[in-house]
């Protein structure tokens, strides 16, 4: 039997523009930073070392998704657990343990070629983190570090992958109208109380560069933190693309921005918590109950004057 994934533990993320990311995670998302083995930068939510890891590189991806076991035990239980599904898995280095401040891990990949890894924590702790701009902290806990959304270009496989390998829970799906008469379905996964860790939408046929990540969120302890988040962004200078909004399944606030890498930030307040014994999964015909509209957007307004072109000024 397989040991039960406790939560998401952390994220790595390879950048382009690694003084920009720390100023990002620093001075906006209020996030800890600080320089973690091999040149990477350990970002802190919480008083676990490192909840995302910045390395310095092309990729502007995610490059590993950490799901933290209790014990090193439970990795090589998992090791066994993925040689009964036929996948090929291999136990981390140990340069790669002390960027992730693991005991142990076990990596792997998914249809679409992400990698995983399951991964038992190492025993030392470098203590408390309170962040100096978001006042209530992040929410964290049993919950762990936030949650993850990938774009699958095999949608079923995907899926299959999040139940059957990692041995998610299905939270809940959202239909969504992409077109006349095509509805695309995403699929939302939890491992906690946390209404989903993991989730994946097939990926939108659009030309663009290809990520495999399509935004990570990361929940404040008060809606004012969501709001003076908002702020800085926009002082920052890095683009909100959706404004706040709620979704109607986690009942989460939040807005989503563009991160120096491109792919996007969702910030977020008020999750609802999952309880297994009465957790009913439903379906849902809308991504919003309200909001998550388009920067500047005004829904319903007339649409806006147009510009004056340079030539008119
Ligand atoms: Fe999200």
């Amino acid at each position: 039997m397989k040991p039960s994934i406790i939560e998401l533990g952390y994220l790595g993320f390879e950048v382009s523009d690694l003084p920009r990311w720390e100023r990002f995670a620093a001075d906006v998302l209020g996030t800890g930073v600080s320089p973690g083995p091999q040149g990477t930068r350990w970002l802190r939510l919480d008083d676990a070392p490192a909840r995302i890891i910045l390395s310095h590189g092309s990729a502007d991806d995610c490059v590993f998704t950490g799901w933290k076991v209790a014990t090193v035990a439970d990795v090589d239980a998992f090791a066994a657990h993925l040689q009964t599904q036929g996948l090929t898995s291999r136990y981390g280095r140990d340069d790669e343990l002390a960027v992730r401040h693991a005991a142990r891990m076990l990596h792997f990949q998914d249809p679409e070629g992400n990698r995983h890894e399951v991964y038992a924590a190492a025993a030392a702790s470098p203590g408390a983190f309170k962040s100096a701009i978001v006042a209530s902290g992040f929410v964290t806990g049993p919950g762990g570090a936030g949650h993850v959304v990938f774009e699958a270009g095999n949608y079923p496989a995907t899926i299959d992958f999040a139940t059957r390998v990692l041995g998610l829970k299905i939270s809940d799906h959202v239909y969504l109208d992409v077109g006349p008469g095509i509805k695309i379905e995403v699929s939302f996964f939890h491992t906690n109380e946390r209404h989903h860790s993991m989730a994946v939408a097939p990926r939108a046929p659009v030309p663009g560069p290809k990520k495999n990540i399509h935004h990570f969120m990361i929940e404040a302890g008060s809606m004012a933190d969501l709001g003076r988040a908002r702020d800085r962004c926009l002082r920052f200078g890095q683009p909100v693309v959706m404004d706040i909004g709620q979704h109607p399944n986690d009942h989460m606030i939040s807005f989503y921005a563009h991160t120096p890498s491109g792919f996007l930030v969702e910030f977020g307040w008020g999750g609802v918590k999952v309880d297994d014994a009465n957790w009913k999964v439903d379906a849902y015909d809308r991504i919003s109950n309200w909001g998550h509209r388009p920067f500047g957007e005004m829904p319903g307004a007339a649409p806006a004057m147009p510009q004056p072109t340079v030539e008119a000024i």
